[in-house]
């Protein structure tokens, strides 16, 4: 897949062949993090939009544009401090902000907001999470982790525990997870199960699901053990997400459990899904995944704006 000029919206534009390319030119960016920088980006500026918070994330692509040379405009407030509050629309801002920049990445709480703005923008708009839609670049960098701690995808058992009804990182997950030959243990409890349409499709390609409440019975099977947080910022009211707080808490006893060779993931930030005490745990891999992120979004960043190293 040629990406020089795209918008990166969604995790539906990826299948097997650009995955692979994506991951070895990731491996590459890994080289150039050890070593310290590059400047290949040195005449692009990347626009951050951000109208809801993230620490990862937006330092996560202001880290990877700078480590290419780029420069950065931020704005991480842009639901308050931006013309947004005059009623411009955020095709209006698009059509604006790319006049200026080379390339914009963009976060916001609605569904589908990111693909507004960028059909209106001349220039590639990367999605960073759109409400409980998608976050394709965390699902990117979470099959990448996969792909280079356990050596492929084929062939394992991956969990997903947590909240994934509203999760956009699960549904970025599955929905890459689904080319491969991959057996899903979905763990949550059952009213915040994974939506109805993200199932149908993984049946339709034969893929084995295992549908359960209960982490302790089927953490023994995993081979990627993937939490997510309860997203407490998508429900009714603070009693309706009370009821599921502190619901899956993965600790040593239930590290007794799993495979020697299992290793653990989670976008981050957590609340308490992870106890503390599981971070020596040497299958943790959450904080490595940190630093993935980061390799992962530079190849993206070269990629659309067609920079070749
Ligand atoms: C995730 C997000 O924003 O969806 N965080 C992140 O980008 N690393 C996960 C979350 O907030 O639970």
């Amino acid at each position: 897949m040629e990406l020089e000029g795209k918008h990166i919206l969604s995790t539906k534009q990826f299948d097997p062949e650009s995955l692979t390319a994506l991951f070895e030119l990731t491996t590459k960016m890994e080289v150039i993090l050890e070593k310290g920088e590059s400047d290949i980006l040195s005449d692009k500026i990347l626009a951050v939009l951000f109208f809801e918070p993230s620490t990862r994330t937006r330092f996560s692509f202001e880290s990877a544009m700078q480590r290419l040379g780029g420069k950065v405009i931020s704005n991480a407030q842009m639901m308050e401090t931006s013309s947004i509050q005059k009623l411009e629309s955020l095709e209006d801002t698009g059509k604006v902000i790319s006049q200026m920049v080379d390339v914009v990445v963009m976060r916001h709480p609605e569904s589908g907001s990111v693909t507004k703005l960028s059909q209106k923008s001349k220039v590639p708009v990367i999605n960073a999470g759109d409400g409980s839609s998608e976050h394709p670049t965390q699902g990117l960098l979470d099959l990448y982790t996969i792909w280079k701690e356990k050596g492929g995808l084929d062939g394992l058992t991956v969990g997903i525990i947590g909240d994934l009804k509203y999760g956009r990182v699960p549904h970025s997950q599955c929905d890459l997870l689904r080319h491969f030959d991959v057996k899903f243990v979905f763990v949550s409890p059952e009213e915040l199960a994974l939506p109805r349409e993200i199932i149908d499709e993984l049946r339709s390609r034969h893929r084995e699901i295992r549908v359960s409440e209960n982490l302790e019975g089927t953490i023994p099977d995993m081979d990627v053990i993937s939490m997510t947080r309860i997203q407490k910022e998508r429900f009714e009211s603070e009693k309706e997400y009370e009821k599921y707080a502190g619901m899956y808490i993965l600790d040593e006893k239930l590290m007794a459990k799993a495979k020697e060779d299992a290793i653990v993931i989670h976008p981050l930030p957590r609340v308490d899904e992870i106890d503390v005490e599981v971070d020596k745990d040497k299958r943790a891999k959450y904080f490595e995944q940190v630093k993935n992120g980061v390799a992962i979004r530079m190849a993206l960043l070269s990629m659309v704006l067609g920079v070749e190293i």
